[in-house]
C-alpha cells in the first residue's frame, strides 16, 4: 500500500477501506507518512468528505494509536461529557460535581482552550495548587475513590488525534464534519468511560455555525459512539450568546460555585441541569423526570458543591475557594464597556466576546501562549435585556492595562441594539441519541 494511492483514490471522490484508514493512521503517527502527503490527503477528506463507516474506522484508527483507559476496576456506569466548546462554558465545573455526588462516577479529561473558547483545564488550573497532570493510575483511584476526577489528557491517548490535530490546525482542514467527529470520538472512547454524553454548541460562538451542521455533527458522533459499543447521547445547545455571565478562567470557576450554592444564572443553570440529567438518565438512575429532580437536589442540598470541595482538595487544590471564591485570582486592572445607545440587546456576538476575552489574557492566539487566570468579561446585561446610552454592558478584567483597548474595540463591535423589545431564544435546540 503506497500513501499517494489513497491520496489519489480521496481526491477522485473514493471510499477507503478499513485497512486503508489504518495504514494512513499508523503510518502518520509513526513518522513514515510525511506531513506533506498527510496535509494532501486531509485536504482530499476535506473537499470529499467519509461516509458513516470510513468516519467510524478513522475513529477506531485513531483511537487504538495510543493507550486506552481501563475503568474496569471501578464499580457501576462510568460517564464522561464532551462539549464541542464554547465562549463561557464552565458546565463541567458544574456538572461532574452533580452527578458524581448522585452516585455516578464521572471520568472526565478535559483539554485546554485555544483562540475564543476556553477550556476546562485552565478554568481548574486557575484554582491554586490544583494539579490537572493527574497519572493514569491516579486518575482511575480517584474515581474509584471518591466518584469524580477531571484531568487534562493524560500519556499516550490518541496519539494521532494529536499530530493530526496540529496539522488541521495549519491546514485549513480543521472545518470537517468526519475529521471533528473522530477527533472527538477517538479521545473520548480512549478515555475507558461507558456513557459518553456530548454538548453538541451551535450559534456564533461555536465550531457548527448552523443547527442542520450542529445536528449532523451530533448524528455523526452518536453513531460512532454506539457503533463503539457505548450508550451515546447528544444535546445541542446554544452558543449564540456566551453562557453565563462570566468568561475567563478564574472568573468562570466563581460563577460555577454560584450554580452549585443555589444561585447564579438562571441560563447556565438550565444547561447543566439538563445536561446532568441526561448522563444520569444514561447511567440508568431512572427515568429523565427524575434524574431532573436528582440533579436538583444535589444543587439544594449541598451535596454537589461538597464533592466539588472535595474534588479541589483531592487534586492538590486550595478547598478553601470554594467556600470563598474571593480567594481565587483576581485582576488588578478593570474596565466598563457601556451602551452607546439605548434600546434592547438583540444580539452579542459570542465568537468576539471570546476574542475580546482572549485579548484581556483569558485565552491563548497561540498553543504556547501563557494565559492570566484573572482576565475575562463580566456580563451586566444579556440577550433580550434593556439598557440606556452609556449604562454598563460589562466590566472587564485584565492583569495588562495595555490589552484594554484592543478588547474594547472587538467588543464594540460584538453587540446589536434594537429599538423593540427582543423575545428570549431557547438554550436545548435538539437531542441525539
Ligand atoms: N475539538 C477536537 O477535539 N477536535 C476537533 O477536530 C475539533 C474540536
Amino acid at each position: 500500500m503506497f500513501a499517494l494511492d489513497l491520496i489519489i483514490k480521496k481526491r477522485n471522490g473514493g471510499k477507503l477501506s478499513k485497512e486503508e484508514i489504518r495504514y494512513f493512521v499508523n503510518g502518520y503517527t509513526t513518522g513514515q507518512i510525511p506531513d506533506y502527503q498527510a496535509s494532501a490527503f486531509l485536504m482530499a477528506v476535506y473537499f470529499n468528505g467519509m461516509d458513516t463507516e470510513e468516519t467510524l474506522w478513522l475513529t477506531e484508527a485513531m483511537l487504538h494509536s495510543g493507550d486506552v483507559v481501563d475503568l474496569s476496576c471501578i464499580p457501576g456506569i462510568k460517564v464522561d461529557k464532551h462539549s464541542t466548546g464554547g465562549v463561557g462554558d464552565k458546565t463541567t465545573l458544574v456538572i461532574a460535581p452533580i452527578v458524581a455526588s448522585c452516585g455516578v462516577p464521572v471520568a472526565k479529561m478535559s483539554g485546554r482552550g485555544l483562540g475564543h473558547t476556553g477550556g476546562t483545564i485552565d478554568k481548574l488550573e486557575s484554582i491554586p495548587g490544583f494539579r490537572t497532570g493527574l497519572s493514569s493510575e491516579e486518575f482511575v483511584k480517584n474515581v474509584k475513590e471518591i466518584g469524580i476526577a477531571v484531568t487534562g489528557q493524560t500519556g499516550n491517548l490518541a496519539p494521532a488525534d494529536k499530530k493530526l490535530y496540529a496539522l488541521r490546525d495549519a491546514t485549513g482542514t480543521v472545518e470537517n464534519l468526519s475529521l471533528i467527529a473522530a477527533s472527538i470520538m477517538s479521545k473520548k472512547l480512549a478515555s475507558g468511560s461507558d456513557v459518553i454524553v456530548l454538548d453538541v454548541k451551535t450559534g456564533s460562538g461555536a465550531f457548527m455555525k448552523t443547527i442542520d451542521e450542529a445536528e449532523k455533527l451530533a448524528r455523526l458522533m452518536v453513531d460512532i459512539g454506539k457503533g463503539a459499543g457505548k450508550r451515546t447521547v447528544a444535546l445541542i445547545t446554544d452558543m449564540d450568546r456566551p453562557l453565563g455571565n462570566k468568561i475567563g478562567n478564574a472568573l468562570e470557576v466563581s460563577e460555577a460555585v454560584d450554580i452549585l450554592n443555589g444561585r447564579g444564572p438562571a441560563d447556565l443553570r438550565e444547561v447543566c441541569v439538563e445536561l446532568a440529567a441526561n448522563m444520569l438518565f444514561a447511567a440508568g438512575k431512572g427515568d429523565i423526570e427524575f434524574c431532573r429532580s436528582l440533579a436538583v437536589e444535589s444543587i439544594e442540598k449541598g451535596t454537589a458543591i461538597k464533592k466539588l470541595k472535595e474534588m479541589v482538595e483531592r487534586q492538590d487544590g486550595d478547598p478553601g475557594v470554594v467556600d470563598d471564591t474571593s480567594k481565587l485570582p483576581s485582576a488588578p486592572f478593570r474596565a466598563e464597556w457601556k451602551a452607546e445607545e439605548p434600546g434592547y440587546i438583540e444580539k452579542m456576538h459570542a465568537e468576539k466576546l471570546g476574542m475580546a476575552s482572549m485579548l484581556l489574557g483569558a485565552g491563548r492566539k497561540h498553543k504556547d501562549d501563557v494565559i492570566d487566570p484573572s482576565a475575562g468579561i463580566e456580563l451586566v446585561k444579556k440577550p433580550s435585556d434593556k439598557v440606556e446610552a452609556g449604562e454598563t454592558i460589562a466590566v472587564l478584567h485584565t492583569s495588562d492595562e495595555n490589552r484594554i483597548p484592543e478588547a474594547l474595540g472587538v467588543l464594540k463591535t460584538a453587540i446589536g441594539i434594537s429599538p423593540d423589545p427582543v423575545p428570549g431564544k431557547p438554550l436545548i435546540l435538539g437531542k441525539v441519541h
